[in-house]
Order: structure tokens, then sequence, then C-alpha cells
């Protein structure tokens, strides 16, 4: 009977190309612990993020081709992930723990940028990330709300403040510095420390990804927040009417300015569902966001459509993807959370994939 070895196994597995990183996974170091015992034959795929949308098709493909070598009767495959840390995450530590910091962010406010933060938070955490939310927007805290923990207090220790956690994800609001309904305004400088104590002094753990809900615009705390940390990237959501404004495109150049890259642009209240009949009507026209993308050369990361199980869940503080996961709202919702993660990705594998000759 043939003789079953690792490297005919590795082999078979270099068919296997990531659609991202344009590199096999044996090349990128995505095949661990390979076992090879008679004819049973046992290994991990440590993929970047357990947000992976071709998790399962890589899982079946190595299924496939390890069993179609001669002499292999079994294969185990067990598909994991270690997500990578984001680029100058070392270099600043302020927030040891965190691999992968993404800034929610819009041109104006009431465009959907914290329904975006908290579902695409739940979302990720429900795929098996770590997960933390920072609710940074001074001007509208409703993050908390959304997530049903409006009222609770982080816990203190030490001198550290203990996230809250809801729904699987780990949350701090600014809000908490300041409670009651009073608009906050602050002054730069006060800002700035407000945002880095915010950041140094939570004891977030270990996270994949924290997703910073951002004060619309692109005013100080956009500023502080990229001076302060390695923000690994930018999302920026849009409404179908708000495409062709000014203040979108502000936003895009000040993210250029601080050299954080824009991992794409998010349409929300796209178009609408009919619930009775499933038609789709694109109320505003159709292609805006996806045509600012392309304009801008970042990626679209999808269209929301709009629906009243999106505000009843963030007012009921269950995200839709938790409390309707299978409307079309939090379906487009996942889609967008996988994006933003194969993006955050793709970022964070940039200098290895320089250092393999293959910068994309
Ligand atoms: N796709 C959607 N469909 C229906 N309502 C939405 C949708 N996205 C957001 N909303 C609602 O619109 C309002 C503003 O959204 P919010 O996320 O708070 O915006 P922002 O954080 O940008 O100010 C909220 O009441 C929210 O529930
Ligand atoms: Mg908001």
């Amino acid at each position: 009977m043939a003789q079953v070895t690792e490297q005919s196994v590795l082999e078979a597995l270099r068919k296997i190309v990531d659609p991202d990183l344009h590199k096999d996974i044996v090349a990128l170091g995505f095949v661990k612990d390979l076992q090879i015992d008679g004819g049973a034959v046992s290994f991990r795929i440590v993929l970047t993020t357990p947000a992976c949308p071709v998790k399962e098709q890589m899982q079946t493909q190595a299924q496939e081709l390890v069993g179609a070598l001669p002499g292999v009767s079994s294969v185990n495959v067990k598909m994991d992930a270690e997500v990578p840390k984001g680029r100058g995450i070392t270099e600043k530590v302020v927030v040891p723990g965190v691999r992968n910091i993404v800034a929610v962010s819009s041109g104006k406010g009431g465009v959907g940028k914290s329904t975006v933060a908290v579902n695409m938070a739940v979302a990720l955490a429900r795929d098996g990330a770590r997960v933390g939310l920072m609710d940074a927007d001074l001007y509208g805290p409703n993050a908390p709300l959304m997530l049903g923990a409006a009222d609770a207090q982080p816990i203190v220790s030490g001198n550290k403040l203990v996230p809250n956690e809801a729904h699987g994800v780990k949350l701090i609001s600014i809000g908490i510095l300041k409670p009651g309904d009073e608009p906050m305004i602050f002054r730069g400088p006060i800002l700035h420390s407000l945002v880095r104590q915010f950041l140094g002094d939570v004891l977030w753990g270990e996270l994949d990804y924290l997703i910073v809900d951002m004060p619309p615009g692109t005013g100080d705390v956009q500023l502080s927040l990229a001076q302060l940390v390695p923000v690994q990237g930018a999302v920026l959501v849009t409404t179908p009417q708000e495409v062709a404004l000014a203040d979108v495109r502000r936003a895009l150049r000040m993210f250029e300015t601080v050299h954080v890259p824009i991992l794409g642009i998010v349409e929300n209240m796209s178009y609408f569902v009919a619930p009775d009949t499933g038609r789709r009507y694109n109320i505003f026209g159709e292609g805006g966001g996806q045509k600012l993308a392309d304009e801008y050369h970042v990626p679209f990361l999808g269209a929301i459509p709009i629906g009243l199980e999106v505000r009843e869940g963030g007012d009921r503080g269950v995200p839709v993807v938790v409390g309707q996961p299978d409307s079309p709202q939090a379906e487009a919702l996942r889609h967008v959370a996988e994006e933003v993660a194969r993006q955050v990705s793709i970022e964070a594998m940039k200098p290895e994939l320089v250092v393999l000759g293959k910068a994309r």
C-alpha cells in the first residue's frame, strides 16, 4: 500500500489558495499539527479570522484533496483561527491585548453608524471571535442601549475599568463618564486625554477586534484616536442620500491624512424589502455606495436594507443579528461583518505578503 508522507499531504494542500491573500495555505503557514498515522491524516487549518466566509469551502476542499491521495484512509481537518495583530499594534502599547482596532465612522449622524458597529461586533462574537466595543460617540452614546446595557456600570478593579458584557461583546461607553442627557461638548485637549484614558484604563483582556463607534464627522476625537492608537482601519457608513455629499468625502480624506486605511464603505438603509412579498424597492436609486467606493478605490463592504426590525431591535437592546437572524437586514449585517474581518486580515497580512515578495 502507498506510503502517505507529510510532503504528499502538503503538496495536495498547496492547491488551496486563499482568495484574498493570493497565496496557497501551505505557503501562508495556515496548515498546523499535521499528523500521519498509517492512512489516517489529521491537521488544523488556522485562518486569520473565525468569520471567514470560505471556511466551510476550504475544509471540504482539504478533505477531498487529501482524501484522494493514495494510501489515505481517513482525513480529519479542524478549522481554527488566529487573528493576526494589526500593523503597528506592537509599538503602541496603550491596549496591549487588542489585536485589531476598527473605527466605525460616518460623515454625519443618524446614518446607522452605531447600528452597524453593534451588529458587526455581535456577529463577529457569534462567529467565535473575541470582540470589544468602545462607544466613543460623545454626542450620541447609544451603543449600550442597542446592546441592552444602557444602565450597566463598569466594575472598577484597582484603578482600571472592567468592561460590561452584552451579547458576547465587551462594552465600554464614554457616556458612563458623564451620565445624563445633556450633550457633551469638550474642547480638543480634554477630548484627547479622555480618549487616551479610556483606551488605556480599560481591562479589555485579549481581543481579536475592538470596534470603536466614533462620533460622526471629522473632529478632534477622530484625530485623537488615530494619533493614540494604531487603528487598523476605518469603516465608513453612509446612506444612499448621503453618498454624494461632501461630508463623506471629507471623512475619507481625513483618514487618509492620518494614514488610517479605509477598510471600506457600507451603504445603510439602501433599499426596502417588502416583508409580505419579499420584493425589493430601491427607494433612493441604486449603487451609490458602490460608485463612491470605486471612485476612491476602497472596498464596498455591503448594502443594508431598511427595515423596522433594525430600529426595534436597537430600541429593545437586542441587535437584529440576534433577535431576527433570518431577516434580510441581519443577513446583510453579517455579510458586512465578514467583509470587515476579511479586510482586516488583508491589512494585517500585508507586511508578510511583502516579505513573500507578493505585495498587493
Ligand atoms: N437599516 C436600518 N433600517 C431601519 N432603521 C435603521 C437602520 N439603520 C439604522 N436605523 C435606525 O436609525 C436610527 C439611527 O441609527 P444609528 O445607528 O443610531 O445612527 P448613528 O449612530 O449614525 O447616529 C436608529 O433609530 C436606528 O435604529
Ligand atoms: Mg450613534
